[in-house]
């Protein structure tokens, strides 16, 4: 078990520079599947979830070299359309290489994925897009197989705006013959990065980041170089850390405009921030005010900032709402700022904060990706000695998360315990 042992009470004041996006990295490798030849990835961050991902693309044939941030993958002699299935139920977004996978080969076999407990997670509306497209599907025990003789371009129209379903559905719609057209598509950021590096290799895709997107089938795909994203959760995880602590961030490699809803919260809470075009400088007050959250699909408040926020607004004067409207089990975390003096109360959907004037220090558990950051932040706030157990899941999403804020003032000791 890995855990960061934090000194609290510290002001985080400095700078820091957001890495390139998780959630826009890992449909990214998935689409080097597609046109068979070398794909040069800039910027993918080094944490678990992408090498898990690089690992089994490695096992299915394709080489994988990585140098930093710089990732080169050649998919040429891949030669298996079976993810391993120890390595799917590493995380969720394995599901994602099963509509590159079916694009490329007309066949696919996968296990449920894994990932975090955050809710049930159902793939449905994946399964569903592959279906419109032409492919059988046959599911056995802890199996699913796809097949086709050909994808067939279609209208997919989704229940609701699924951001991997919509990633799944381009993924394999682009070497269909014909046009597909996704109505009711998720518009998060991660999608339109994912629609350029596919049109960079010669794909067809219009409407990415927008509600239809209109994807025409081509033969092949070229090889490609392409810079991926900053990641926008990240930017929203540092920004509070110095909302939380009274601090000051001048926070660089961030794209505004990906978190508008979350900059005018933290305006609603009195910190000062002042918007460049790949920057952001936050100040923020002594103590700041309770503010109300209700989690949408983009371009609304986005649920993986929903744990982050609620954890700044645990001192925040006044008591706060939240509503999370698109996970059910996404609250796992507030019996841990509970035990730091934290006072939630959860009522399904609706967490409502009362402001507190400080936590205290004290030994807390992650069980998730975006829980766990929660609780870091709450360390650095908390006078005393924070320890957060389980820091695996923070692993899988952060690169050098705890370096970033010891550069800026924080005192965060990372130890790995078996
Ligand atoms: C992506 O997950 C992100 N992960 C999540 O970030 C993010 O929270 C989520 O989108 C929403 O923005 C990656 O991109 C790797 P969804 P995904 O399909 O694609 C239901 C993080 O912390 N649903 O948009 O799995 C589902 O149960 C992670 O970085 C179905 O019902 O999210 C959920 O309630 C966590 N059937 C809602 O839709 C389906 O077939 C949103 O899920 C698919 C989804």
């Amino acid at each position: 078990m890995t855990s960061y042992i934090i000194e609290g009470g510290r002001r985080i004041d400095g700078s820091a520079t957001c890495s390139g996006s998780k959630n826009a990295s890992l449909p990214i490798i998935a689409a080097s599947i597609l046109n068979g030849k070398t794909t040069k990835l800039y910027h993918v961050p080094n944490i678990h979830d992408t090498n898990v991902t690089l690992e089994i693309l490695k096992i299915l044939g394709c080489k994988v070299t990585k140098n930093g941030g710089k990732i080169e993958i050649n998919s040429k002699n891949m030669n298996s359309h079976e993810i391993p299935e120890h390595l799917m139920r590493e995380m969720r977004s394995t599901v994602i290489l099963a509509g590159a996978i079916l694009g490329r080969f007309k066949e696919v076999t996968f296990s449920y994925p894994g990932g975090c407990d955050i809710g049930a997670r159902p793939i449905d509306l994946h399964l569903t897009a592959f279906k419109k497209l032409g492919v059988t599907i046959e599911e056995g025990a802890g199996y699913i197989y796809c097949k086709c003789e050909k994808l067939i371009g279609n209208n997919i129209d989704f229940d609701f705006p699924s951001v991997g379903a919509t990633e799944n559905a381009i993924l394999a719609a682009v070497l269909a013959e014909g046009t597909s057209v996704i109505s009711n598509a998720a518009m998060e950021p991660e999608i339109i990065d994912l629609a350029n590096i596919l049109n960079k290799m010669g794909a067809k895709i219009v409407g990415a980041g927008t509600n239809v997107i209109t994807v025409t089938g081509v033969k092949n795909l070229k090889e490609v170089g392409y810079d991926v994203m900053p990641d926008r959760i990240e930017a929203g995880t540092l920004l509070c850390s110095a909302a939380i602590t009274g601090g000051r961030i001048e926070l660089n490699n961030v794209i505004p405009e990906h978190i508008t809803p979350i900059i005018r919260k933290l305006e609603e809470t009195g910190c000062k921030l002042e918007v460049g075009e790949n920057t952001i400088h936050l100040v923020a007050p002594k103590r700041l005010k309770a503010v109300d959250i209700k989690t949408m699909p983009y371009p609304g408040f986005p649920t993986d900032m929903q744990s982050i926020f609620a954890g700044t607004l645990t001192t925040a004067k006044g008591s706060s709402v939240i509503i999370e409207n698109i996970f059910e089990n996404r609250y796992k975390y507030v019996n841990e700022l509970i035990r730091m003096g934290a006072k939630i109360t959860v009522e399904g959907k609706m967490a409502v904060i009362k402001g507190v004037k400080r936590l205290c220090a004290a030994t807390v558990e992650a069980a998730d990706l975006r829980g766990g950051a929660t609780l870091v932040l709450a360390g650095l706030s908390a006078k005393g000695t924070t320890r957060v157990n389980h820091i695996e899941y923070l692993l899988r999403g952060y690169e050098n998360l705890d370096k970033k804020l010891n550069n800026m003032g924080a005192k965060i000791t990372k130890v790995e315990e078996n």
